[in-house]
């Protein structure tokens, strides 16, 4: 049947299929490293046996698995069908955008200029987002709607905590790195000296090649895979999670609440209710009633709120 077609299909039609077909199949016939991706493919299709988080599925690791290894999938990863149902999720539309906007105007201390966002947007130059026109010191600039977020999220920690002491910050269920590369780059006003990502490992390989892009990304920064932590005793100024931690089960909440969130001087969460919901994870008034000291912000977004401790004085 495929050689009927071969044969009798016109040449021009066949020279606009074959960029579709060998990008489809790159993974498929480029792989190098078999076992991996076979190991990886029997992961995805039985489950792994302990569900760590709502996104430990199967196959949104693989998805990140592939995109870590294949130019092809990479390429446009931040629009892959399976990635959209855990990251940049397409409803995350340009309303979103907008109201994070507003949230960063308000923010005391915070000023931003056209060229710290055309830095930001740099973010947006690997694995195609969708990206929409914003109206920002007076130019239009393309951003995703997550970028807005990241830098949403470093404002409310310059102006929360004392942003000149965070040094060393770790990060759980990291992403891609798009928060971590808004964090370290020059126009964050910070001086991190090291970051240490925390994620599945499939996870943490994407986020490796997402960020060795960047320079300000190439030194300090330290990929921990979540499985397997084999991380020195220390303590670090600044723990964060955005819609990660409060996705775990209780059992490894339990783990990175010994291991990483304890020892951090600082804290910042952004939390909602996937894991109490569905994996018996930790409540707010649960895992505030564990940290002394921490305090609750209501944000504008159903099921959704942030914890903090370790404030600058009247923050
Ligand atoms: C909803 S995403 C949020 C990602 C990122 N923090 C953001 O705000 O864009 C949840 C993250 O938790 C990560 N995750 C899932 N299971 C994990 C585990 N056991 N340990 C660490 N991270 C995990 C996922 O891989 C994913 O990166």
């Amino acid at each position: 049947m495929l050689a009927f077609v071969k044969k009798h299909m016109p040449e021009s039609m066949k020279d606009k299929l074959r960029p579709v077909v060998r990008r489809v199949m790159s993974p498929f016939v480029a792989v190098h490293d078999r076992a991996t991706l076979k190991a990886t493919f029997r992961k995805a299709v039985r489950g792994r046996k302990l569900r760590t988080s709502v996104s430990d599925n199967g196959y949104y690791p693989l998805v990140c698995y592939l995109a870590s290894k294949y130019d092809s999938i990479f390429a446009d990863f931040k629009r892959n069908y399976v990635y959209n149902h855990i990251l940049e999720v397409s409803g995350e539309r340009e309303d979103y955008g907008c109201h994070f906007l507003k949230m960063i105007d308000g923010t005391p201390g915070f000023e931003l200029t056209a060229e710290d966002w055309r830095d930001f947007q740099k973010n947006d130059s690997y694995g195609s987002p969708r990206v929409y026109p914003f109206r920002i010191c007076g130019e239009d600039i393309m951003l995703s709607t997550s970028t807005i977020r990241y830098v949403k999220v470093l404002g409310d920690v310059v102006s929360m905590f004392d942003a000149g002491e965070v040094r060393s910050v770790a990060e759980i269920g990291a992403g891609y790195g798009g928060q971590c590369r808004i964090m370290m780059s020059r126009h964050s006003g910070m001086s991190i000296e090291q970051y240490t990502l925390i994620d599945l490992p499939e996870v943490v390989g994407l986020c490796e090649r997402y960020l060795r892009n960047f320079p300000e990304c190439r030194e300090n920064i330290r990929y921990v895979d979540g499985g397997h932590m084999y991380l020195p005793d220390e303590s670090y100024d600044l723990v964060m999670s955005n819609y990660a931690f409060s996705e775990l089960n209780r059992d490894v909440q339990d783990m990175y609440l010994e291991r990483i969130v304890r020892r951090s001087k600082r804290g910042y969460m952004v939390w909602n209710d996937c894991s109490e919901r569905e994996l018996n994870g930790y409540s707010v008034s649960e895992f505030m009633s564990l940290m002394p000291g921490s305090s609750r912000i209501e944000i504008d977004y159903p099921g959704t709120c942030l914890i903090v401790w370790g404030r600058k004085n009247g923050a």
